[in-house]
């Protein structure tokens, strides 16, 4: 399983519910990358999509702990032990390389330690914000080990890149 985020300088990931910026090659790249697989994220990430519709070409699972919350053309779970479940039985014969976890905030703090890998956009600039990634350069069990050429995009600055995590009995690998 794989994280999948968008991140300034200072892991902020959004505002006011909202992205920090709009990169059209981050979009791309997000659709490239998980064109096809599943998608988790939480509820109010799901807010912040045209209409609140789910992802179309991709298995969208939606984190609520409301028990009445419906969307259609999506599985919801209401715990961490039923995602695994849903992965494990009706989920199986997706790889686990092709699950990433989008967000938001709440959803990558609780879902990371399951995580083997994190495709992070870095914008190389420092929002004002209220959501926030945690800071795998000051984690230790995460190292960098790739750091995409830096692009532009109106100025912004960015780059893609890539961090593992070692070895992690608690990781969901392949
Ligand atoms: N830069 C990026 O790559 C990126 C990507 C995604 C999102 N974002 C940003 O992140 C921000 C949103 O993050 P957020 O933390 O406020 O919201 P979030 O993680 O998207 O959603 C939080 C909601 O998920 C549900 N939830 C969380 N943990 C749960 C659990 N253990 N069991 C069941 N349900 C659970 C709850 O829904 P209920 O309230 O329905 O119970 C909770 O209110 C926005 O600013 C968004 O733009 C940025």
């Amino acid at each position: 399983m794989k994280a999948i985020a968008a991140v300034d300088q200072n892991w902020a990931i959004g505002n006011n519910g909202q992205l920090l910026a709009h990169i059209p090659a981050d979009m791309k790249q997000f659709r490239t990358t998980t064109k096809d697989g599943i998608v988790i994220l939480g509820r109010k990430t799901l807010s912040t999509f045209p209409h609140g519709a789910p992802l179309r070409n991709r298995i969208n699972i939606i984190f609520s702990r409301d028990p009445s919350f419906r969307c259609e053309g999506a599985d919801i779970v209401h715990d961490i032990e039923s995602l695994l479940d849903l992965l494990a039985g009706k989920y199986a014969s997706v790889p686990k390389d092709n699950i990433f976890v989008i967000g938001g905030a709440s959803i990558y703090r609780q879902l990371l330690p399951l995580c083997s890998e994190a495709v992070i956009t870095r914008i190389e600039k420092s929002f004002e914000a209220d959501a926030f990634f945690p800071d795998l350069d000051k984690d230790e069990q995460w190292e960098k080990t790739e750091e995409g050429k830096t692009q532009y995009f109106e100025g912004i600055r960015f780059h893609f890149d890539r961090y593992r995590k070692n070895d992690d009995p608690c990781a969901l690998r392949d």
